[in-house]
């Protein structure tokens, strides 16, 4: 796995979420604006309040800023708004039900945003893997994959909607409020403005802890799940092996732990939820206290108490938020870090040009040198010829690198300059587009996959909209067409989660059906005999023989009997091809081949009857 979370600049960071947040940036900056608006109207309120106390109960009547007092005047005065108490309830209702419209767009505009940025991440991640290169998925472990397209994307959408929007709303929130708060009592102010960073520092401290505890707690549910589902679909294995036992305590000693790691977060969230209730508890003393003695020496009118203690209590929250949100943030930069390294892999480069020449003509490899990575070299100087409608038999022990050969007629590996060169029809595949020559061979996979759905749907799986006829025919070549009449709803029956409910004869037949339906002038097939018996096998062998248009057939084996019928056979050793030729001039020769032949039939396969 290669290293992706290293740490990156903030402006590279920056950079890359701005890539993210295309097409969502105008919901988010709307939400920002109008939380601010909400905060604005929701702090307006006290004022308010603040007022209607004084000039209507009280005995003062404080100075008001001009544009109020011009409207109080208007309203005619103090005294006709104690006659008109309607008046002050309907404008804080008025201020509330602003404040809440300006709530409700911000929880729009800020869904908006989210569902927008979801969408668009999704959409990029997953379009720039399918362009990857083979190479890097092999690099890459699947679950990792998903687990960034998936989880770090979420921690990016939090970090937007959440933290930044929350931090930013809240550093207006704490300005405005202190701004009002020391415009009604300076003195007073310091004890909120001592305990916000207080508060603040109290709630990282323990939300770091937190964190990490959560982080345990997540490691642990993922070995949890491995567990179960390793048990769940290895049950075959597990029953077979008299395991119940040990995987019983295996599971049990995890179950455990994940438990044990629960009960410490929820004392270490307890504690904090508690003790950060103790802060708020002596921060609202100290403001009563102090407050009421102002009042009592006619330093502050009841009105402003009022406020004065809306306001501390309008901060108490979010300031106490803090900690989570400021503490989760970096979780963000290595979230965006992990997704960086996908949309930073390189595609696949794609020909100009999506044609390319006739594929119906010879097959050469010419000196083909290739490696998958520092190991060393897998294939070494590999030429041969697969001649045109013709069988190429390749024969080679496990390993010697005739599945790698399949891969680069293909394209899903590349060769770099000096690696040698593939031709068809004297075209050279690396100049190809590389969709193009994939969409002119049928290639029968080692291990064929089958989705859970019919029998019938999975061979047409690559041609869409293949009539019945033509799926019975191809059924036919792979001799399928018994086994699937057998079935009590022929083609309609499903063959459950990666074909589970076919043998592996019926699923190799099925995925070189699959393949023939394509029709496509390459026929590749890698090993894609090995589990059906050798009458069968010759059966298929024959059918594939008679097809009109005769594919271009590559025909990869361990059992020679499967290659003796070639026209021409290769054998690979190590990666070298240490013989050529037809069955019986292989045979004659006494080498390498012979001696596989020898030992599959001690009785002799014979080399001039096949
Ligand atoms: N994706 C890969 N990354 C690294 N090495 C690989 C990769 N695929 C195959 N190899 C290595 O390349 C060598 C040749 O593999 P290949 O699959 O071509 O053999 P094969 O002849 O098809 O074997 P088999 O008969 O078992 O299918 C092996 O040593 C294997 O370990
Ligand atoms: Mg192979």
């Amino acid at each position: 796995m290669p290293d992706t979370t290293q740490t990156k600049p903030t402006e590279k960071r920056g950079k890359i979420l701005f890539q993210l947040l295309e097409g969502s940036k105008r919901f988010f900056i709307a939400s920002v604006l109008l939380g601010w608006l909400s905060s604005l109207l929701e702090l307006v309120s006290p004022q308010l309040i603040s007022f209607i106390v004084d000039s209507v109960l009280g005995e003062k009547v404080p100075s008001l800023p001009a544009p109020l007092a011009g409207l109080l005047a208007r309203l005619g005065g103090t005294e006709a708004l104690r006659q008109k108490l309607y008046i002050p309830a309907v404008a804080v209702v008025v201020l509330a039900l602003f404040a809440c419209a300006a709530r409700w767009a911000f929880r729009m505009m800020n869904a908006h945003g989210q569902e927008s940025m979801l969408r668009h991440t999704r959409r990029k991640l997953y379009l720039h893997i399918l362009r990857l290169p083979l190479s890097w998925h092999h690099q890459n472990r699947t679950g990792d994959i998903i687990q960034r397209c998936t989880n770090d994307v979420e921690t990016i959408r939090s970090f937007l909607s959440d933290q930044l929007i929350t931090l930013i709303r809240t550093a207006l929130q704490i300005i405005l409020a202190l701004y009002f708060m020391i415009g009604i009592s300076p003195r007073l102010s310091i004890v909120t403005a001592v305990f916000i960073p207080i508060t603040i520092l109290f709630s990282l401290f323990f939300h770091k802890r937190i964190q990490k505890s959560f982080r345990v707690v997540d490691e642990k549910e993922g070995v949890l799940s491995a567990v179960a589902q390793e048990n769940l679909t290895g049950v075959r294995v597990v029953r077979a092996f008299g395991r119940e036992s040990f995987e019983r305590e295996r599971f049990e000693k995890t179950n455990e732990e994940y438990t044990g790691m629960w009960d410490h977060l929820m004392k270490l969230l307890s504690a904090f939820w508690a003790s950060g209730d103790v802060l708020s508890g002596l921060q609202r003393m100290l403001i009563l206290f102090i407050g009421a003695s102002f009042c009592i020496a006619g330093q502050m009118t009841v009105g402003q108490f009022i406020a004065f203690i809306s306001y501390s209590a309008m901060l108490e929250w979010p300031v106490r938020q803090l900690g989570r949100v400021i503490s989760g943030m970096s979780r963000a930069g290595v979230s965006i870090d992990r997704i960086a390294y996908i949309l930073g892999s390189e595609e696949e480069a794609e020909a100009d040009i999506p044609q390319g020449p006739d594929m119906t003509g010879d097959i050469v490899f010419s000196h083909v040198t290739f490696g998958y990575g520092e190991e060393g070299d897998v294939l070494k100087d590999v030429s041969f010829t697969a001649k045109a409608g013709k069988v190429t038999g390749i024969l080679g022990s496990t390993g010697s690198g005739k599945s790698t050969l399949m891969y680069l007629l293909c394209r899903l590996y590349d060769l770099k300059d000096g690696q040698g060169q593939i031709t068809v029809g004297g075209h050279d595949l690396a100049k190809m587009d590389r969709a193009y020559v994939r969409s002119h061979i049928g290639i029968v996979q080692q291990e064929p996959f089958l989705f859970n759905r019919t029998i019938g749907e999975n061979i047409s799986i690559g041609a869409e909209g293949a009539d019945g006829s033509l799926i019975r025919e191809v059924s036919g070549i792979a001799q399928l067409e018994e086994t699937i009449g057998n079935m009590t709803q022929g083609y309609d029956t499903l063959v459950g989660e990666r074909g589970v409910s076919l043998s592996g004869g019926q699923k190799q037949r099925a995925a070189i059906a699959q393949t023939l339906i394509l029709q496509r002038p390459i026929l590749l097939m890698d090993d894609s005999l090995s589990a059906v018996d050798t009458r069968t096998d010759a059966r298929i062998r024959k059918e594939l023989a008679a097809m009109p248009n005769k594919p271009t057939r590559i025909l990869i084996s361990h059992r020679v009997t499967t290659l003796m019928d070639a026209d021409e056979i290769v054998v690979l050793d190590k990666g070298r091809v240490v013989e050529k030729g037809t069955h019986q001039a292989l045979y004659a020769q006494g080498g390498m081949y012979r001696k596989i032949c020898d030992l599959q039939s001690p009785e002799g396969i014979g080399g001039g009857e096949a």
